[in-house]
């Protein structure tokens, strides 16, 4: 997809199809007014008839305009000017490239970047509506036998009156960031029998092959020597040998300190012998999605090459019922040299996540995030809006929360006070990994707070906002948006 910033003359530009905003009440857009006199006043009266009345999300295809070189304008409403929200925007946008993709359109001009958005600025609007026009070319085919149908938009330009390179580096983040969220939607929603440990780990050799990005991958045995006997204790139970897959991006001076992602790779969650009920299972196969957020990071910051160094490490594994899988009660250490008495099986991921937090601290990272689908209390808390985001550095935190603010790809922050270790007390290991029914997000945080002692550390659990449900179905490649938006404000870009 090729997406480019330019200052458009509406009379001589050709294309398939012109977008434009049309504001409820008399007031015209700029690039309305620049229709209409180039239409020699068609547009009033198209707008005069009524057809569209520039409610926000009306929409009109007007063919061969005169005055003209494009074949189609299309109309789309955004209501009273001034009113207008930034997620309002956002939708006006998704509903922009549903269109395109129902006439089929090859190219279009967009004339979106230069209306009125308040708290927003020209960059925002362009980096929006580049990754929105390109996310919304994703299509799941691998498990199909007969492809979705591929669109066939391949051009976009997007109006600017304003210009500079900025606005075109906008344009190129959008879209990397969507590239990178393709990526994370992509592994998501591969079935667990695809995409199981050793499927994500020569899927990372492979993009670190394309973008140049070391990766690197533990097997088992080279776990055991390390001690990570927690996040062994998951594996245990499952056929599929686990995986620790390390992503180094080095943009940066080497002796940048890199900021490490740290991603739960459950490939399938089953609950292990404390076993899930059959409600909704397959839908574990998605447990793996904060992984998935690590890789659409290294796709993203591979096409960018912003400066500054990124490493991943993603724990994969899968949690299943066996002989010989861990039961409820059995203690495990922790490559931190921590005992654990696994109370609940189905607790799974911060196993993996706490020994993959110690083993980052090789690193010595500036500043670590885990990302998680780890608790089901974090769907009920926040439900699929935004991602609970603890940490122990809260300038680290308000940086998260103002990226997802910026990305529109939001967290929200929950306390991680003392008082809550209370509830990790065991009597036979030094930590439980269950916290009781009460405020179980916390709880989950407080433990993995136990294994980030030697680093500023955040923790989004992405357990509401990595994939939807019902007709839906299907991962989202949140929280890419965020974590780019982070990484590249740190990158200074
Ligand atoms: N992967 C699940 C969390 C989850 C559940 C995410 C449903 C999205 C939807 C996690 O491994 C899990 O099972 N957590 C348990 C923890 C409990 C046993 C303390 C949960 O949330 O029920
Ligand atoms: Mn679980
Ligand atoms: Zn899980």
């Amino acid at each position: 997809m090729n997406i480019s910033v330019k200052n458009l003359d509406i009379a001589k530009h050709k294309t398939d199809c012109h977008v434009l905003a049309i504001y409820q009440g008399n007031k015209l857009t700029e690039s309305a007014k620049q229709l209409d006199s180039a239409s020699k006043g068609y547009l009033k009266t198209v707008l005069k008839r009524g057809d569209i009345t520039g409610k926000l999300n009306q929409t009109l295809l007007l063919h061969d305009v005169e005055g003209l070189m494009s074949k189609r304008v299309l109309l789309i409403g955004c209501g009273k000017a001034r009113d207008l929200t930034a997620n309002q925007y956002r939708h006006l946008i998704k509903l922009i490239a549903s269109q395109l993709h129902k006439y089929k359109l090859k190219d279009a001009a967009i004339w979106l970047a230069d209306i009125e958005l308040k708290d927003t600025d020209q960059v925002w609007k362009i980096k929006h509506i580049s990754q929105i026009i390109t996310q919304s070319l994703y299509r799941y085919n691998k498990t199909l036998s007969s492809n979705n149908v591929k669109p066939a938009l391949r051009k976009i330009i997007i109006h600017s009156s304003q210009k500079g390179t900025k606005l075109t580096t906008a344009a190129k983040t959008g879209q990397a960031v969507a590239n990178g969220m393709a990526v994370t939607r992509e592994l998501g929603n591969l079935p667990g029998n695809i995409c199981t440990p050793t499927y994500l780990a020569s899927e990372a050799k492979k993009l670190g092959r394309q973008y140049g990005i070391k990766v690197s991958v533990l097997n088992e045995k080279q776990m055991e020597t390390l001690k990570m006997g927690s996040l062994l204790s998951v594996s245990r139970g499952s056929r599929q040998p686990a995986k620790l897959i390390v992503f180094e991006y080095k943009g940066a001076a080497k002796t940048g300190d890199p900021i490490a992602l740290v991603g739960k790779g459950v490939t399938f969650d089953s609950g292990g012998i404390s076993i899930k009920p059959g409600g909704a299972m397959d839908e574990m196969k998605f447990d793996m999605c904060g992984a998935a957020s690590v890789f659409g990071v290294m796709r993203s910051l591979g096409e960018l090459k912003p400066k500054i160094n990124v490493v991943g490490v993603v724990g994969a594994t899968e949690n299943l019922p066996d002989g010989l899988a861990t039961k409820p009660g059995d203690v495990v250490t922790s490559m931190s040299g921590q005992t654990i008495e696994v109370l609940n099986t189905d607790a799974e991921g911060r196993l993996v996540l706490c020994d993959a937090l110690t083993y980052t601290e090789k690193f010595k990272p500036k500043a670590v995030i885990d990302i998680a689908t780890l608790t089901g209390a974090c769907v009920i808390a926040l439900g699929k809006q935004g991602a609970g985001l603890l940490g122990n550095d809260q300038k680290l935190v308000d940086k998260l929360l103002a990226a997802g603010q910026t990305a529109a790809d939001r967290a929200w922050q929950l306390p991680l006070w003392e008082e809550y270790q209370d509830q990790l007390k065991s009597n036979f290991a030094d930590m439980a990994n269950i916290g009781g029914r009460e405020a179980g997000t916390i709880t989950a945080a407080c433990f993995l707070s136990r294994f980030a002692k030697k680093f500023k550390w955040a923790h989004l659990d992405i357990a509401g906002v990595a994939w939807e449900s019902g007709g839906n179905k299907g991962a989202t490649g949140r929280p890419v948006p965020l974590l780019m938006e982070y990484i590249l404000s740190e990158a200074g870009r």
